[in-house]
């Protein structure tokens, strides 16, 4: 291992100086009457005694000065939030949020109360607040008890020690990203916990697409298990089946997530081991088939129209758009498709001029169907009848076909779909029809795009450390980087007299032989930021592809808005990464630097996870 003093690497430097940033989060036991926290940069927050939780502003992400009053895992690198008060209302910049004999009041620079933590009886004074182990933060009132506690306000999250009664629910998130009320709820009615989607302008529920139980509460006990209890008392285990849990080595969560899933989660207590959250257990099982099975049908599957559901196997839908379709948003698949030609009326062929087989052809897929959106049924129909009919009619999107030698009586089945289309989904078991999809010439000649492919000649990659964001593990290495990062920092500073900050190319500069990726590039590459790897204070990995001579897969870093200030300060980073030589560490294969994005590509590790190699090395 390298000894700091003696190498005292710029890399390194930056790198502790980073850690001692993040290590000004405050720990704190008791909250006072008039304890305040401001919305800056400072990062301070109440933490729990364990310093599992903090409470306080969490900067949102993609969004500049722009903060949510939340709970979040404070020893997990990308501080999942578990509960936060002002989802609809973010807070600015220097928005400040105190403890006043009232309860907690969120209130704007100009003075504006944002949010007010709700208080059962305004006659009780709060006397102090608290920030638990168990993530749950509670206001006490004078003559004890409590007036408040954020565990029985959930937002999408419940955690171990938390119920639910018969009045409680957990709404979604609108998106991945956004903290913002989503569409999905779960809840109890008429006895049963299901999961509904709501109408987002009334904010009235749908019927339900799944149903959890039956009974009145639902528990999730201190040992991990979620359980219903029903009208007699009795105690049903929901998640994690089976599973042994172990809650003295792992965080648990249930979420119900943006997509509409209700999934269980783990991550190991000590680094060493995954460095993301876990899926155990998710219901439905099948989020793309249970819109179309159950009595929420006339709503659509959560991919939006126009779109192909598939359920991966962690529960999450796989959103995709047929031949012809390309997404309505291209940053958010789950918002549906749209028909790359306009079919009706205008593409029509009303007066016959072109021959309609000009101009279409079929494009197949297996084992998708489209329930609910037919128009027109031909049966019997051989697969030439059901393509003419369709080519040959104006509304006909997309035919759907039974193969006739599949069918009992030997005779096919064709059915005709009209836009939009609903519930499009993919199930290997269950449909066994073909559908064929009725695409304009021009554009099935041009959705052979293949992503813009960099060139593969840089033989000589450099190697880096990627441990930002890795080594946040214990509060004892935390502490000793942070004093570590203080002495190295002013002693390399002064070492090698300002060369890394001022920004004078050395010669090695010269022959980083780095790639210069463009925003696009990596975009395509990771197919638009799709597959997260894991999420860091400094931004969040993707999985993505390039060329074979990068050994195929990428880990592309996008970087957030923290690491973003300035233009020098990220060159001097990639310059100092490409500079550095070891062989145990990760290549730095390229980077973006364009305009408001910055990201770094990387090597991407098959054999798991770095932390579990850095922490080897450490001990
Ligand atoms: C917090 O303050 C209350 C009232 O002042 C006190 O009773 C309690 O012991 C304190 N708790 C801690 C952990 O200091
Ligand atoms: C407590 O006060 C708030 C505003 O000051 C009011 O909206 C609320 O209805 C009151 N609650 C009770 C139980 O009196
Ligand atoms: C649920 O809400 C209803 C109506 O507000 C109330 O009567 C009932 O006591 C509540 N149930 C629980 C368990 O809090
Ligand atoms: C939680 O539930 C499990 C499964 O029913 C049970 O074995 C365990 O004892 C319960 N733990 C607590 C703290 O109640
Ligand atoms: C719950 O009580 C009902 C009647 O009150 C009874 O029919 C049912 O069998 C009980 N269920 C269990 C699991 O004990
Ligand atoms: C999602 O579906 C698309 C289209 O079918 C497929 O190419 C892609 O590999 C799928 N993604 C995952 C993570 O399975």
């Amino acid at each position: 291992m390298i000894s700091p003093l003696s190498h005292c690497h710029p890399f390194l430097v930056i790198l502790l100086s980073i850690l001692w940033i993040l290590a000004t989060v405050q720990a704190q036991g008791n909250v006072s009457l008039g304890d305040f926290l401001s919305a800056n940069d400072e990062n301070i927050a109440w933490q729990s005694p364990s310093g599992d939780f903090a409470f306080g502003f969490h900067p949102i992400q993609d969004e500049e000065d722009q903060f949510l009053l939340a709970i979040w895992y404070a020893k997990i690198p990308d501080g999942t939030i578990v509960w936060c008060a002002n989802r609809q209302n973010p807070a600015e910049r220097e928005s400040k949020v105190e403890l006043t004999s009232t309860g907690l009041v969120l209130k704007d620079p100009k003075d504006r109360v944002l949010w007010r933590s709700k208080s059962l009886n305004n006659d009780t004074q709060a006397s102090h607040a608290a920030m638990l182990d168990t993530g749950n933060f509670l206001i006490a009132s004078r003559n004890s008890g409590n007036i408040w506690e954020s565990f029985k306000y959930p937002t999408d999250t419940i955690l171990p020690t938390q119920e639910l009664d018969v009045n409680g629910s957990l709404l979604s998130a609108l998106t991945e990203r956004s903290y913002q009320d989503g569409k999905y709820q779960l809840r109890f009615n008429e006895g049963s916990l299901i999961l509904n989607r709501i109408d987002m302008f009334t904010g009235k529920p749908y019927n339900n697409y799944f149903i959890l139980g039956e009974g009145s509460r639902l528990i999730f006990n201190q040992s991990g298990y979620i359980q219903i209890q029903d009208s007699n008392g009795s105690l049903i285990n929901l998640a994690p089946e089976n599973a042994p849990t172990d809650p003295d080595s792992n965080y648990y969560r249930a979420i119900l997530s943006f997509n509409g899933v209700f999934t269980f989660y783990s991550y190991p207590r000590n680094p060493g081991g995954s460095e993301s959250w876990s899926a155990w257990w998710f219901r439905p099982k099948d989020i793309c088939s249970s819109f179309v099975d159950s009595t929420a049908r006339l709503g659509n599957g959560p991919c939006g129209y126009n779109s192909i559901c598939e359920p991966l196997n962690n529960g999450r839908p796989n959103c995709s758009c047929p031949p012809g379709f390309s997404f309505l948003d291209e940053s958010n698949p789950y918002n549906g498709c749209k028909q790359d030609y306009t079919s009706y009326p205008e593409d029509c062929n009303l007066d016959g001029s072109t021959r309609e087989e000009d101009r279409f052809v079929f494009k197949s897929m297996q084992f998708v169907d489209f329930p609910f959106s037919d128009y027109g049924i031909l049966q019997p129909a051989t697969e030439f009848e059901c393509k003419q009919s369709c080519l040959l009619d104006c509304s006909c999107a997309v035919a759907i076909l039974q193969d006739p030698t599949l069918s009992q009586d030997g005779s096919g089945t064709c059915w005709k779909k009209k836009l939009p289309l609903s519930n499009g989904h993919v199930n290997r078991e269950t449909i066994d029809r073909t559908s064929l999809f009725k695409v304009l010439k021009s554009d099935a000649s041009k959705t052979n795009k293949n992503p813009a492919t960099p060139n593969p000649n840089d033989e000589n990659q450099n190697q880096v450390i990627l441990i930002l964001g890795v080594l946040l593990g214990t509060s004892a290495v935390f502490n000793f980087f942070s004093l570590a990062a203080i002495f190295l920092i002013f002693f390399c500073l002064y070492k090698r007299r300002l060369r890394v900050f001022n920004g004078i190319p050395s010669r090695r500069d010269l022959e980083t032989n780095l790639r210069s990726f463009t925003y696009k590039d990596l975009e395509q590459a990771t197919n638009r930021f799709k597959e997260e790897l894991g999420r860091g204070a400094f931004g969040t990995v993707y999985k993505g592809e390039l060329p074979s001579s990068f050994g195929n897969c990428v880990a592309v870093k996008k970087l957030g808005k923290f690491v973003q200030d300035g233009e020098r300060e990220f060159k001097t980073e990639v310059k100092v990464i490409a500079q550095t030589h070891h062989k145990n560490l990760v290549r730095l294969i390229g980077y973006c630097d364009e305009g408001e994005h910055r990201l770094l590509a990387y090597e991407f590790m098959q054999n798991g996870s770095l932390s579990s190699f850095l922490f080897g090395v450490l001990r």
